[in-house]
């Protein structure tokens, strides 16, 4: 009877914490993943089950609508709940690359949180409100909707970031948002400055888009002002690129000082600085961003994407009042908007206090992540940051730069080389860098460090016996 054996499986399971409808949905999901519950059949009614197991329909009703979101079940309207015939592909994602067996500390991906339940309980409160879902089923102006975007200014205010929200657009995330001033403020054989270890993301577009990038040197702090003085008059670059916080790949965070001889430099040599800000939120404290000292210098941008989930694909920009006409005729070029689902759904985890909370569960694994690092790797230079989401090492002498990237990924180990972070013709550091928010477990993170912190303690060339 299927009713004994869903309160069986029901019975049999003890997670701690989970609530009672998730758990009914995880054995009913076991269930007919072993076969034992075959397609095609009928799951007891609501109250039958309830009854079996002294809970309330409510409870039922959400668990079935849970097994339902995993695509393992389906309610046909007026005949009951019913195992799919055909199952469909389910929701959960594999992170890139990654394979069980392989330490991949390759991508600057959030740590692997379960936001699952977040998500569909915004979703579940957007599909309560039938007449807003219309609207965001229309065109809307590039811009993306007005109370959206005001939304998204308080919150970023309330983390310190300024933003007006009549400057402000949606982008499909921070890369997007590259994208799009490049190709609206840029032509081919222009010159733009970066720091001499810079996003590839940036480089990349760079390179497809026939623009010579210079990198200006940099020490702990980011970019060096007396250096980026010295490349401004060499090179009468059109725009400066650089990430003040968090800089990828070496985790650098400007100071407040060095934030405004950066601007004071640009201003007088009237070079507009594109701010990339997509880590900015993670640090707990981190000086105010260059926009909020001159946005009129300034272009700056942002993402949930590290802050809340890259998947949302929703990030933002904020332009200096000249541009944003351009810029308008830009982004209606391209896509002409973003879809205001997104937006829609993100407001909705900020209005909850979702955002906060699960920003805040980020920032907190990422410190004790960063606690293993020390552990591993404390007789080696390194630059990291507490909140941080990547690690930038650079090798011992004994090491040259390809051997190690080869020797680690032959034990399984993936690490990104310098090289990739290096515009054309620059000095290539001795380097990598650690994505060490990407393992998924903190198991799999330490066994990762552990091999590493092996690796780097081997002569890779020892001496012949004579
Ligand atoms: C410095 C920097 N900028 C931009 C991006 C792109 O972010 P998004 O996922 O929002 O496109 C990344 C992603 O890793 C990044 O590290």
């Amino acid at each position: 009877m299927t009713i004994d054996t869903i309160v069986q499986a029901f019975h049999s399971r003890y997670e701690d914490g989970l609530p009672i409808y998730r758990r009914l949905a995880e054995a009913i999901t076991q269930l007919i993943e072993a076969g034992e519950l075959a397609s095609g059949t009928k799951l007891p009614t609501h109250r039958a089950l309830a009854d079996a197991l002294a809970v309330t329909v409510g409870t039922i009703t959400r668990a079935y609508a849970e097994a339902e979101r995993r695509g393992v079940v389906e309610a046909r309207v007026g005949a009951g709940t019913y195992v799919c015939s055909h199952q469909r592909p389910s929701w959960v994602f594999s992170y890139p690359d990654q394979t069980p067996d392989e330490y991949n500390f390759g991508y600057n991906i959030p740590p692997s949180l379960d936001r699952s339940h977040e998500l569909a309980e915004a979703m579940q409160s957007l599909s309560q409100r039938p007449e807003q879902l219309n609207h965001l089923m229309l065109y809307q102006d590039p811009q993306g909707l007005a109370g959206h975007r005001s939304v998204v200014c308080r919150w970023l205010q309330a983390y310190g970031v300024s933003l007006d929200p009549d400057r402000l657009y949606f982008t499909s995330g921070a890369q997007h948002a590259i994208q799009l001033v490049l190709s609206a403020f840029c032509r081919s054989g222009d010159t733009l400055l970066t720091e001499q270890v810079s996003y590839p993301g940036f480089l990349g577009l760079a390179r497809q888009m026939q623009l010579s990038v210079k990198g200006v040197e940099i020490d702990e702090e980011g970019l060096i002002p007396d250096s980026l003085e010295i490349a401004c008059r060499q090179y009468q670059p059109r725009m400066l690129y650089c990430t003040p916080t968090l800089q990828n790949p070496t985790a650098a965070v400007m100071s407040e000082t060095r934030r405004k001889a950066i601007i004071d430099v640009c201003r007088r040599h009237q070079v507009l600085i594109i701010e990339d800000d997509v880590n900015g939120l993670l640090p707990e404290k981190a000086p105010a961003p260059l926009v909020n000292h001159d946005s009129e210098q300034v272009i700056h941008f942002g993402s949930l994407s590290k802050c809340l989930a890259p998947g949302l694909r929703l990030g933002y920009i904020q332009l200096p009042t000249r541009l944003q006409a351009h810029f308008n005729t830009a982004l209606h070029h391209h896509c002409l908007m973003i879809s205001p689902l997104l937006s829609a759904l993100a407001c909705e985890l900020i209005d909850t206090g979702t955002a906060d909370r699960m920003l805040q569960k980020i920032r907190a694994d990422m410190q004790l992540r960063n606690q293993r690092v020390t552990q591993y790797l404390s007789a080696y230079q390194y630059h990291n940051h507490p909140q941080g989401f990547h690690t930038w090492l650079t090798l011992p002498d004994h090491w040259r730069l390809s051997d190690f990237v080869a020797a680690a990924e032959a034990r399984a180990v993936i690490v990104k080389s310098a090289e990739l972070f290096t515009p054309p013709g620059g000095t290539i550091s001795q380097a990598v860098r650690l994505a060490v928010s990407a393992p998924q477990s903190h198991d799999t993170l330490e066994q990762g460090l552990s091999l590493l912190a092996e690796l780097l303690a081997q002569d890779p060339f020892p001496d012949f016996p004579l």
